[in-house]
């Protein structure tokens, strides 16, 4: 029945009722932090573009998590970034790396906290792409299958240092299955995969690359990372993780992306993670600086849509202001 019978406008009448019929729940136990942590420098360098997230040394990485768990927070995803860097990314599979020492500290310092691991090698290699490169037909690229073998090496190094979800984010093929076959081989079998399986070829990642020092000395990343114009192919990828014995999908940048998130999370039974990346918190926190938005308003608005739209998890650079703020709500 129609107008004036039905009134939409009924149940918005009070926060009670509205409360009442709310569909979508934001919890601090659905929220994901990165941290930046470096090897070498100060306990904690600003990053420019993204005000409130620093650098951080491994002991400040581990209070910050320790700060995070305080909060509520699920889990904290780790990136390393090295003091010296090679062609093989050889960093990302050191033992006493960044990321591994790293995870070590955070599971002494707050033990319930779920460590996830950035498994990738583009922060480690001198050239900044996520593999070893190759001499090809159409010039420098990224050799596939000799990148699978050193990432299954790096998610194995995470592994034992005690991560509790590995997460590639290299766009590479076949790595959720390699990354699988090489941890079951090792005693690892019940480490996660969190699969980066709907990353695009964007430049919402500036911010990121810019505090990583991990952009592309020479052309760009388009020749694994997906491009933004296509979603079939993006479901593609995330049933081939799927296949590959991924345990939990993804979509980066999340954004722009949120056709995405439904199909995805319409088409699987896993759940599914959205990156809420660094270019998208660096232009919510310039727009509030400046006074253009409420900038409270504006993250759990985002966050609670990205829910909306099919999300289980929410890795974002606000979680620890956006958990503050659910607390007091
Ligand atoms: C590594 C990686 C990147 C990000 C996450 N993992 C950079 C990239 O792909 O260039 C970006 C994260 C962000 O922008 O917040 N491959």
């Amino acid at each position: 029945m129609a107008f004036p019978q039905t009134r939409m406008r009924r149940l918005r009448a009070s926060a009670a009722l509205r409360g009442l019929v709310r569909e979508t729940s934001l919890g601090a136990d659905q929220l994901v932090l990165p941290l930046l942590v470096s090897e070498s420098g100060p306990p904690r360098a600003p990053i420019e573009a993204m005000p409130g997230v620093e650098r951080l040394s491994i002991s400040e990485a581990a209070a910050e998590a320790a700060q995070a768990a305080a909060l509520g927070i699920a889990g904290v995803l780790l990136f390393g970034i090295p003091s010296e860097k090679d062609a093989e990314g050889s960093g990302a599979f050191d033992d006493d790396g960044a990321v591994q020492l790293a995870t070590r500290a955070i599971k002494q310092a707050a033990p319930e906290l779920l460590v996830i691991t950035d498994v990738c090698l583009c922060e480690y290699t001198d050239h900044g792409h996520c593999g070893v490169l190759r001499e090809g037909p159409r010039g420098m690229t990224v050799e596939n299958d000799a990148t699978l073998e050193l990432l299954a090496r790096t998610a194995i190094s995470h592994a034992r240092a005690g991560a509790d979800i590995v997460a590639p984010s290299d766009m590479m093929d076949g790595r959720v299955g390699a990354i699988r076959a090489h941890l079951d081989e090792e005693g690892h079998s019940d480490t996660p995969i969190m699969a980066y399986s709907a990353k695009f070829a964007s430049a919402f990642y500036g911010p990121f690359r810019e505090a990583a020092g991990s952009a592309p000395a020479f052309g760009d990343r388009r020749g694994y990372q997906m491009d933004p114009a296509n979603r079939r192919q993006a479901l593609r990828e995330a049933l081939l993780d799927e296949q590959e014995g991924a345990d939990m999908l993804m979509v980066k940048p999340a954004l722009a992306y949120g056709d995405l998130i439904r199909e995805i999370k319409d088409q699987s039974r896993l759940p599914l993670a959205a990156y809420n990346v660094s270019g998208e918190y660096a232009m919510v926190k310039a727009a509030a600086a400046a006074g253009y938005i409420d900038e409270r308003a504006t993250v759990l608005e985002i966050l609670t849509s990205l829910r909306r739209g099919g999300a289980d998890i929410l890795i974002t650079y606000h979680a620890k202001e956006a958990a503050k703020w659910l607390s007091e709500r």
